[in-house]
């Protein structure tokens, strides 16, 4: 069989046409998703879209999930896609960006640092920082719930994954990674905002906490083998930094001392909005909804009540857990995937060219009313989801690592919520609104008070 022939006979997916000149943008920009499903409906698994730049093949569905899961190793790479980005941070060697055995020897080295046992330790701490942060805020006071959780999540991630406090960088933190994101990945925002003397006073002060971080592991090395315990007062257990320290000394080419650097940044790169937003969803839901207000509460009550939950206390809280999971089902903060085709594939009985933008939608499934029942409702009481059908935390080799560390995270955040602060949602913040970048509630303004007993 001749599978290059076989391949040039496919046809190319179908193009949704979209509007003259404007293409799909409009349509795209104001709901992605609710847009995707549509010309999912329409045209089946694969679909071109035309958005500005270039046109974007899109595959979504149940069956791309599993095509991701299964081919995404040879067929799709992330290379050009975070590249620019990654650069920012000081080295052209990420994880995102990398592919095959050089990946591999990033993820292990990243296993155990990303993993929830990383919040085991630290726990009370997280704790600390969110009611301290809320102390800050004066009774009474409006806040954008959304940027208060950014900063928040920042601080805690400082301390969860790297151990060190981000306290005198944590606004460069939220500007540089917002910078980031609107110039590489959204492209609304122009390169040459990276050459202006702000961003370049935030950026230098984001890598020389990157070094203060790395720097600090390699002077102070750990005295335990253990994450999630310090044995005596002047321990300290071992985290992300250290084994990504350890693979360097190991094999010094294939991760060089600037990944490492690089590498501290990583958990604010990829945790602080994707939790922040999370939080913010469930904290919206939660608001809106008397009932499960008053159950999520009472839970967290009985989590605090006798001093900080441990984590097995946080794993056994069923109603935070329910919301959590419902919460990035119905609100995934990292919808979709954006790839280019390594080589020429079939996926659907289509032809995906090498070179081409692809789009993996792979959260498309959570609005698909075959898999979850009336899918726009917020049930947190939904079954098992079946296989490839729920994937807010991607699919195929760059899987997010944090996946568990984020989830728990964010569940611990709301419990604090609840049981520390009373809220106010003006009658307007009820409905929500959403911002696309990066995805979150908008102008989810909340009056907030100490809660009284
Ligand atoms: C609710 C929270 C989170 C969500 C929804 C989320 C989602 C994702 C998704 C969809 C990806 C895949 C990106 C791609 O393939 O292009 C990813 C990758 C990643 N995430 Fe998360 N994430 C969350 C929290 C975190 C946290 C807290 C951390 C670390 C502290 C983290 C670290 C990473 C890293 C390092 C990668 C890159 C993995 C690789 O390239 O192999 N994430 N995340």
């Amino acid at each position: 069989m001749d599978v290059a022939r076989d391949l040039a006979e496919l046809p190319l997916p179908p193009s949704t046409g979209g509007l003259p000149w404007l293409g799909d943008s409009l349509a795209f920009g104001r709901d992605p998703m609710a847009y995707l499903v549509e010309k999912y409906r329409e045209y089946g698994p694969v679909f071109e879209v035309s958005l500005p730049g270039e046109p974007v093949v899109v595959l979504a569905g149940v069956e791309a999930n599993r095509f991701a899961n299964k081919e995404g190793k040879a067929l799709f790479a992330s290379r050009s896609t975070y590249l620019e980005l990654v650069r920012e941070l000081g080295s052209d060697l990420n994880m995102i960006v990398l592919e095959g055995e050089q990946h591999e020897l990033f993820r292990r080295a990243g296993r155990v640092g990303y993993s929830k046992g990383a919040l085991n330790r630290s726990v009370g701490e997280a704790v600390a920082i969110l009611r301290r942060e809320l102390s800050e805020v004066a009774n009474g006071q409006r806040v954008d719930a959304f940027v208060f959780l950014q900063r928040a999540v920042s601080l805690q991630l400082g301390v969860v994954a790297t151990q060190t406090p981000a306290d005198e960088v944590v606004d460069d933190l939220v500007v540089f990674m917002r910078t980031l994101m609107l110039v590489y990945l959204a492209g609304l925002w122009p390169k040459a905002v990276t050459r202006m003397p702000r961003f370049r006073r935030v950026k230098a002060r984001a890598l020389a906490f990157a070094k203060e971080i790395v720097d600090g592991h390699r002077d102070n090395p750990p005295t335990t083998d253990s994450y999630e315990s310090v044995e005596g007062e002047d321990g300290r257990a071992r985290d992300l930094i250290d084994d990504f320290l350890d693979a360097h000394a190991k094999d010094p080419e294939s991760m060089p001392m600037d990944a490492v650097y690089a590498a501290a940044l990583g958990p604010f790169l990829a945790g602080q909005d994707t939790v922040a937003g999370t939080t913010a969803f469930m904290l919206h839901a939660v608001l809106t909804r008397p009932q499960l207000l008053e159950r999520a509460r009472a839970e967290a009550d009985a989590l605090f009540a006798a001093g900080t939950p441990s984590a097995k206390q946080l794993q056994g809280a069923k109603v935070l857990r329910g919301i959590v999971a419902e919460t990035l089902r119905r609100f995934p903060v990292a919808p979709l995937l954006t790839r280019r085709a390594a080589e020429t594939f079939e996926f659907a009985g289509h032809r995906v060219e090498a070179g081409r933008k692809v789009f993996i939608a792979q959260t498309l499934t959570h609005f698909l009313s075959e898999h979850f029942d009336a899918p726009l409702d917020f049930e947190v009481e939904r079954g098992r989801a079946a296989g490839g059908t729920l994937a807010p935390f991607g699919v195929g080799p760059h899987t997010c690592p944090g996946a568990g560390l984020g989830e728990r995270l964010a569940m611990l955040d709301l419990a604090v919520l609840l049981h520390t602060t009373d809220f106010e949602l003006p009658r307007r913040g009820e409905k929500l609104r959403m911002r696309t970048l990066p995805p979150a509630p908008k102008d989810f303004m909340l009056r907030m008070r100490p809660r009284r007993p």
